[in-house]
């Protein structure tokens, strides 16, 4: 059904299911990442203190896993969304990898952080690290300043994602909020739908299996975002053939 127009204020949420087609794993699925590795061991502050080596091997590998996928047709779908929406839509992602500004999506935020950058714990640089060089195994320095180390530019635990302030801005004013992909365990990012019900916004859910917060949302479609969602957008924009 039409439900938007190019003046509707959208805000999406995207967590790991929207990258799962694409071959990345997410992380609370019986194979996701949180089986394999204790995330105090290897997403926490503590955890980069206690082990670099451990944590920079988990995160090299996710790195150079990058090289090897692709965006899948709901990334795509996303671009769509905004072709259609312009500056009215934010796209607002937990991920950490790069498919949504690979498939063409600009109005984004990764309040995780993000795969592709590294940032030196000293002078606090980040720099773009997808180069041979910031590949490898060992360590890398910080070009910036003498003796700085470059860790992850991923919000641990404990840490505060960023740009928490225009995000929900965003949420408090937006007409429509759609969470596509995410479990809704993880706070601040699973709170954001609450707001957004509670500031009267109508609240969509496209999830492969109903989230936590699966009773928050007036609207609510179960399956595979690449399957599902690229019908959706077209359903909501109304570019269903007449
Ligand atoms: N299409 C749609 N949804 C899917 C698909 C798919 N193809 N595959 C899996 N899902 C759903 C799962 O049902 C699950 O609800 O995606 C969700 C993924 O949940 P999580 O693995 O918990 O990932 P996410 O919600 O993004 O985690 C949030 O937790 O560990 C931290 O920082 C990490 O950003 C991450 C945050």
């Amino acid at each position: 059904m039409k439900l938007l127009n190019p003046n509707t204020r959208v805000v999406v949420l995207t967590g790991a299911g929207i990258s799962a087609e694409s071959g990345i794993r997410t992380f609370r699925a019986a194979e996701g990442l949180w089986e394999e590795h204790r995330i105090e061991d290897v997403a926490t502050p503590e955890g980069w203190r206690r082990d670099p080596e451990l944590v920079w091997s988990f995160y090299q590998g996710r790195r150079r896993q990058l090289l090897d996928v692709l965006p899948n047709p709901a990334h795509d779908a996303l671009v769509d969304l905004e072709e259609y929406l312009g500056e009215n839509l934010l796209l607002v992602t937990q991920n950490v990898d790069d498919l949504h500004s690979r498939a063409g999506s600009n109005n984004l935020i990764h309040m995780h952080g993000e795969l592709r950058k590294l940032r030196c714990e000293l002078c606090e640089v980040v720099v773009e690290a997808m180069e041979g060089v910031h590949l490898q195994d060992d360590f890398v320095t910080c070009q910036e300043c003498p003796t700085g180390r470059l860790r992850p530019h991923i919000v641990w635990f404990t840490e505060m994602p960023f740009d928490m302030e225009k995000i929900n801005a965003a949420v408090f004013e937006c007409d429509v909020f759609i969470a596509i992909g995410t479990s809704g365990h993880v706070y601040p990012a699973a709170g954001l739908l609450a707001i957004a019900q509670m500031r009267g916004a109508y609240c969509i859910g496209v999830n492969l299996d109903p989230p936590e917060n699966v009773d928050f949302f007036d609207e609510f479609h179960q399956g595979r975002a690449g399957e599902i969602l690229p019908d959706l957008v077209t359903q909501w924009v109304g570019n269903e053939e007449e």
